[in-house]
């Protein structure tokens, strides 16, 4: 009898966005190709592969603080692999092992399919390449394995729109869609390994395109639909989007495809035009609220969310005023907003600051006014017969918690259900952070 090689251990921490996520998740089923299991456990890992983000401050500064906590580790286990991916590998490159010595690889987020010949040593160690070929035609095919029910598939990367404040264009570079048959097979994929819901993910996602099936040119609304013929496949998702991407047939298809939830993820930064010039954003607060109308005509029990970047250089409190307005007349179902804070090479970086301390107080108000809106949201659903797919065991005997059509986590009593089961359930109550239903018979 041989004794059967241990499996290697790697262990991801994604930081930022579902992009991230997704991208974890492909290095993972790589690396899987080169015998290493995921640990959910940094001490026992024999590979540490940080998977980070450059989209607002203090990127850098974070991953060279967790770098430095990892050295003892490395000091105890001289062959740990450490692994940099992500935006601020992209951004920084050589770099990282500068500063960083313990770090033995930079691999940007378009070339992370070389990251097994990387680990072997048969590539270079630092890969921040945006190469020609797309590294979607070169990951392996993942292992069969059984997945959560609800899975991300990234479509599209890249951004072509250059807002002042975003470093996307620069970190994930140009736009570009995957082509839609590759898109429906990684789908019938994933629904055969387990998968009931998928978010189509893309850093513009409405911005995809590509030839379908029938030789012609595709937008999102027309893959949705295509996506929507597959069986076993229940629920569909999508983010984020741009504003201007909005097609007629990606807002018909709100409309007309049951698999598309009623939940749309929309940023809209700033409610005052002089601030979305200046942004760079190409359309006006009254633009964005027309596209809400139109939307909400399609699909009128529609949920909006969005994001807002507090006191952008150059605001005035008249302009802060438009945005606490705007987001009076929409109603969001949640939001995220931010202070502004410039990212170097970004064409708003060199512009003079909002005083801090009045940034400090409009992000606050934006805050307030989206927190009462969420609340409101939430409560709403109160009374209501939802979908909700069951994600893992609540924490009761008995209990399932999965998410509604809308996101939000609920607490269900079904002891005879199990994970991935999409049912129908009636709303009772809300709790601070989730919402608590009965299964309707
Ligand atoms: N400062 C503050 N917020 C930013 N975002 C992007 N760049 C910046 C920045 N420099 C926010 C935007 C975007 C979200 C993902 O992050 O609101 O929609
Ligand atoms: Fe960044 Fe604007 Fe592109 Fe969104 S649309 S990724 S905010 S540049």
């Amino acid at each position: 009898m041989t004794d059967q090689p241990q499996p290697k251990k790697l262990f991801i921490k994604t930081y930022g966005c579902q992009m991230n996520v997704y991208d974890s998740q492909r290095m993972a089923e790589a690396m899987a190709t080169e015998g290493y299991v995921l640990t959910e456990d940094q001490a026992e890992a024999d590979m540490v592969l940080l998977n980070t983000c450059h989209i607002r401050e203090k990127a850098a500064e974070k991953l060279y603080s967790d770098l430095g906590r990892l050295k003892p580790l490395k000091a105890a286990h001289p062959d740990l692999k450490i692994g940099v991916a992500g935006c601020v590998a992209q951004a920084e490159g050589e770099v990282i092992r500068d500063r960083a010595p313990i770090v033995d690889l930079v691999v940007g987020p378009q070339a992370y399919h070389n990251l097994p010949a990387m680990v072997r040593g048969e590539a270079a160690a630092v890969n921040t390449d945006f190469p020609a070929e797309s590294k979607f035609d070169h990951l392996p095919r993942p292992l069969a394995t059984r997945r959560a029910p609800a899975a991300f598939l990234t479509v599209q990367e890249g951004c072509d729109k250059f807002c002042a404040f975003c470093v996307v264009p620069y970190t994930r570079g140009a736009e570009v869609s995957r082509p839609a048959a590759r898109i429906l097979a990684e789908a019938r994929d994933l629904v055969a390994r387990g998968v009931r819901e998928i978010t189509l993910l893309g850093q513009n996602v409405n911005a995809w395109h590509g030839e379908g099936a029938d030789g012609r040119d595709w937008g999102l609304g027309r893959l949705i639909r295509a996506l929507g013929e597959i069986d076993g496949l229940d629920r569909i998702r999508y983010t984020t989007s741009h504003p201007n991407d909005m097609a007629d047939d990606l807002i018909e298809a709100h409309g007309a495809e049951p698999k598309l939830m009623p939940y749309l993820h929309l940023p809209v930064q700033s409610g005052s035009d002089r601030v979305l010039k200046a942004m760079n954003r190409k359309h006006t607060a009254a633009q964005y609220l027309h596209l809400i109308d139109r939307i909400r005509a399609a699909r009128p029990d529609i949920m909006l969310t969005s994001d807002f970047i507090a006191a952008f250089p150059g605001e005035t409190d008249e302009d802060h005023r438009d945005t606490l307005r705007l987001i009076e007349q929409v109603g969001f179902g949640t939001a995220f907003s931010f202070k502004y804070s410039p990212r170097p090479g970004t064409p708003a970086a060199g512009r003079a600051l909002v005083p801090d301390d009045v940034a400090d107080a409009r992000l606050h108000e934006i805050q307030a006014l989206l927190a009462r809106q969420q609340r409101a949201a939430q409560d709403g659903m109160v009374g209501r017969r939802l979908g909700v797919l069951f994600e893992k065991p609540g924490r009761l005997q008995g209990q399932m918690v999965g998410k509604s059509d809308y996101l939000h986590a609920v607490f269900v009593p079904a002891p005879q259900a199990g994970v991935g089961e999409l049912v129908e359930v009636e709303i009772d109550a809300s709790a601070p952070n989730s919402l608590v239903g009965r299964l309707v018979a």
